[in-house]
């Protein structure tokens, strides 16, 4: 028997790491009702976090040893602190779900570095999970079964929509979808600037960027026409948009998307272990 309880029991999960994304998720989850907090245990060294863990109605401590006895362990430490945390965390058995957020780290090495015994699903949302609107792809990984998978697509549910993917694509996934609101970002910035620099006041600028996005992005998700026929919609012949547009393509906007995604990717792909 392991310290800390009932290996893997029942509905209950650990967050090991509850910074950003970890919150984010943990927050929202909670607010939809995907689980209740009596069942989380957060598991994080930092003193003020675990008070934050706590006031949502959760169990907080700074011992990885009292994450064993969760179901699920979703793995939300930084890619560089796996390494420490997983001395301290395994060996795990196969009674235990372990979930990762973490770029990098493949399920098979997760499962080598935890005492090859648990079920791994790797997961990559994104941060407008904050929100319930985040993304997030998910892979099987060592032991992971449909069970498994359901389980995950049930947590991230809650905080958004997710898609199955292999795990050989996790890298692709993220760069379309990890770092992908920061593309949207980078454009928000460059187009806020813009208006600004033709003489639009910065905070109207950034408002009308920002409800531009929300809609176009709420077109895109609920019309079920694709990006090509919204943009045609919008753009007639030898008018304002098709100006627009024929400076983005001639800039090679399609080739410059493509090599920033393929660099994040390769970017993962290096990080990976
Ligand atoms: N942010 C994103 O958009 C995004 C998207 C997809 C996936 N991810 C992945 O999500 C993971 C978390 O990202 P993040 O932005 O949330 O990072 P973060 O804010 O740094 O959160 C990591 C947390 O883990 C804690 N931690 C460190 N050592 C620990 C230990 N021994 N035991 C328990 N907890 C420990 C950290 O505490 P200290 O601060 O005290 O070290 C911190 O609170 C990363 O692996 C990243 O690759 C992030």
């Amino acid at each position: 028997m392991q310290a800390g309880g009932t290996p893997g029991a029942g509905g209950t999960i650990a967050f090991v790491g509850c910074g950003n994304l970890g919150f984010a998720i943990l927050e929202r989850a909670l607010a939809a009702g995907a689980m209740p907090a009596t069942e989380v245990t957060v598991v994080e060294p930092d003193a003020a976090r675990r008070d934050h863990a706590r006031a949502l109605g959760a169990r907080a401590t700074e011992r990885l040893a009292d994450a064993r006895a969760a179901g699920t362990v979703l793995l939300a430490i930084k890619p560089q602190q796996f390494e420490t945390v997983a001395g301290s965390l395994g060996p795990l058995t196969d009674a235990t779900r372990v979930v990762s957020v973490m770029a990098g780290w493949t399920g098979a090495t997760i499962h080598d570095r935890l005492g090859r015994g648990p079920r791994v699903v790797r997961a990559m949302p994104n941060t407008p999970v904050r929100h319930g609107l985040g993304f997030t792809a998910i892979a099987a990984g060592p032991r992971a079964g449909e069970d498994d998978l359901a389980a995950a697509e049930r947590l991230f549910g809650a905080v958004g929509a997710t898609g199955r993917i292999d795990e050989s694509l996790m890298d692709a996934a993220v760069s379309a979808v990890g770092s992908a609101p920061a593309y949207l970002f980078l454009l928000a910035e460059a187009q806020v600037a813009a208006a600004v620099g033709m003489g639009m006041d910065p905070a109207l600028a950034r408002a009308a960027t920002a409800q531009t996005m929300l809609g176009a992005a709420t077109m895109l998700a609920k019309d079920g026409r694709t990006p090509e026929e919204l943009r045609a919609e919008v753009t007639s012949a030898g008018g304002t948009t098709a100006a627009a547009t024929r400076v983005f393509e001639d800039g090679g906007v399609r080739e410059l998307v493509a090599r920033a995604m393929r660099a994040a990717r390769d970017r993962s792909r290096e990080l990976g272990r």
